[in-house]
C-alpha cells in the first residue's frame, strides 16, 4: 500500500553523502534544485552516512561531516517544516531493505555499476559495500514511495537500478513499491573547478560554499586562466551561475576597459560570490548544535514512521513474519 503523501503532491527523494565540505559545484549542481523543489513536491532529503562509510573510515570525521552537512543544508534553506530531512543511519530499514533487494538482483547487474567499475578500472580495491551501494541507494528511494529523484547525470544509472529493483520486488511478491523516475537537471552544466576540470573534493579544486571571504579569494585567485580567448572562460563559467544578471556580467566581461584585466575580473567574482554566500553564512552561524540535533531527531522520526510501515508490509510479503 502506498503511504499517504501530503495532498496530491508527488514525492521527491534525494540524498547527499557526508563525505566532505560542500563546494559551489554541489550547490549549483544539486542543492539549489532541492530548494526549488520544496514548493512543488513532497520532499524527503537524507544525509546518507551509510553510503559515506564506503569511503570514510574515521569515526570522528564521519560524525563531523554528517553534522556539518545538516547545518549546511539548513543554512542554504532546506526547511524542516516543509520537507523531511533525516539521517540515513537512524532508519535501519534502509540496510534491511538493501539486503532484500541484493537477494533479487543479479551480480552481473551490480558489476556494471559505474562507481564500482571506475574504482576497479583505476586498480583500486573496492569494498563489498561499494559493490552493493546501488541497492542501498535503491532502498533509500523506494522505501518512501518516491516518484522522482533529482540527480546529476552521473547518478542516472543508480536511479535506473532503483527502478529495476522495485520492479523485481513487485514481480516476485506483488505490487509493493512505486517504480521511481530520475529527474536529470539537463541545463545545469558541470561546474568547473579552479583548474577547469569538474569541481570535486577529490581533485582539490573547489571553491568552498561556506568559506570565509579569504578562502573564497584564495580559491578564485587560483583559477587557471587561458589568455587566448575573448574572456577567461573558467572564471566566466562560475560567474554566470550567480544570480547577478546578464547586464552585470556584460559590464565585466564585455567591457573593453576590463579586457585582459584578469585580476580585476577575479576580484569582481570574489565580490559577487561573497555577496551571494554572506546571508547563508550568517544563517549558518545562527544555527546552534542543539537546533541541528533536534531537527535531525524530528526529521528522522518522521522518516522512520514511513519506512517502518513499509517494511512491515515487506516482511509480511517475503515470509519472515511467523
Ligand atoms: P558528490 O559530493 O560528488 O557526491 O556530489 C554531490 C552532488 O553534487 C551530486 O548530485 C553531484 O551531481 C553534484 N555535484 C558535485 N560536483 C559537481 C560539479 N562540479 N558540478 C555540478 N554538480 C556537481
Ligand atoms: N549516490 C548519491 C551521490 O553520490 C547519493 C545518494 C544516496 C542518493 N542515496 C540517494 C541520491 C538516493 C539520490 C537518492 O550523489
Amino acid at each position: 500500500m502506498e503511504q499517504a503523501k501530503i495532498g496530491a503532491r508527488k514525492r521527491l527523494f534525494s540524498g547527499i553523502q557526508p563525505s566532505g565540505t560542500l563546494h559551489i559545484g554541489n550547490y549549483f549542481g544539486a542543492l539549489q534544485q532541492w530548494l526549488e523543489h520544496q514548493a512543488e513536491f513532497d520532499c524527503v532529503f537524507s544525509v546518507v552516512d551509510y553510503h559515506a562509510l564506503t569511503s570514510v573510515k574515521d569515526a570522528a570525521l564521519l560524525r563531523e561531516n554528517t553534522f556539518n552537512a545538516f547545518r549546511d543544508l539548513l543554512a542554504i534553506g532546506i526547511d524542516p517544516n516543509k520537507s523531511i530531512l533525516f539521517q540515513q543511519s537512524r532508519v535501519q530499514e534502509h540496510p534491511e531493505l538493501a539486503w532484500i533487494l541484493d537477494c533479487l538482483v543479479p551480480v552481473s547487474m551490480l558489476e556494471l555499476g559505474h562507481a564500482y567499475k571506475d574504482k576497479v578500472a583505476k586498480g583500486l580495491d573496492a569494498n563489498a559495500g561499494l559493490f552493493n551501494y546501488p541497492m542501498l541507494m535503491a532502498a533509500d528511494i523506494i522505501l518512501y514511495d518516491t516518484d522522482v529523484v533529482p540527480v546529476g547525470a552521473d547518478q542516472r544509472q543508480h536511479v535506473e537500478y532503483a527502478r529495476e529493483a522495485a520492479a523485481k520486488f513487485n514481480l516476485a511478491y506483488g505490487k509493493t513499491f512505486v517504480e521511481p523516475k530520475e529527474m536529470i537537471v539537463e541545463n545545469v552544466a558541470i561546474v568547473p573547478g579552479t583548474d577547469g576540470k569538474k569541481m570535486s573534493k577529490s581533485y582539490g579544486n573547489t571553491i568552498p560554499l561556506f568559506g570565509s571571504r579569504d578562502e573564497i579569494a584564495k580559491a578564485v585567485m587560483s583559477i587557471v586562466t587561458d589568455s587566448s580567448g575573448e574572456r577567461p572562460e573558467n572564471v566566466y563559467a562560475i560567474h554566470k551561475l550567480l544570480p547577478v544578471g546578464q547586464s552585470h556580467l556584460d559590464k565585466i566581461y564585455a567591457n573593453p576597459a576590463m579586457k585582459g584585466k584578469y585580476k580585476l575580473i577575479k576580484e569582481a567574482l570574489i565580490e559577487d560570490i561573497d555577496a551571494f554566500i554572506a546571508p547563508m553564512r550568517e544563517k549558518r552561524a545562527s544555527i546552534t548544535d542543539a537546533d541541528v540535533k533536534r531537527i535531525v531527531e524530528e526529521g528522522s522520526a518522521k522518516a522512520k514512521a514511513i519506512a517502518s510501515a513499509k517494511m512491515a508490509e515487506v516482511r509480511q510479503k517475503i515470509g519472515v513474519t511467523l
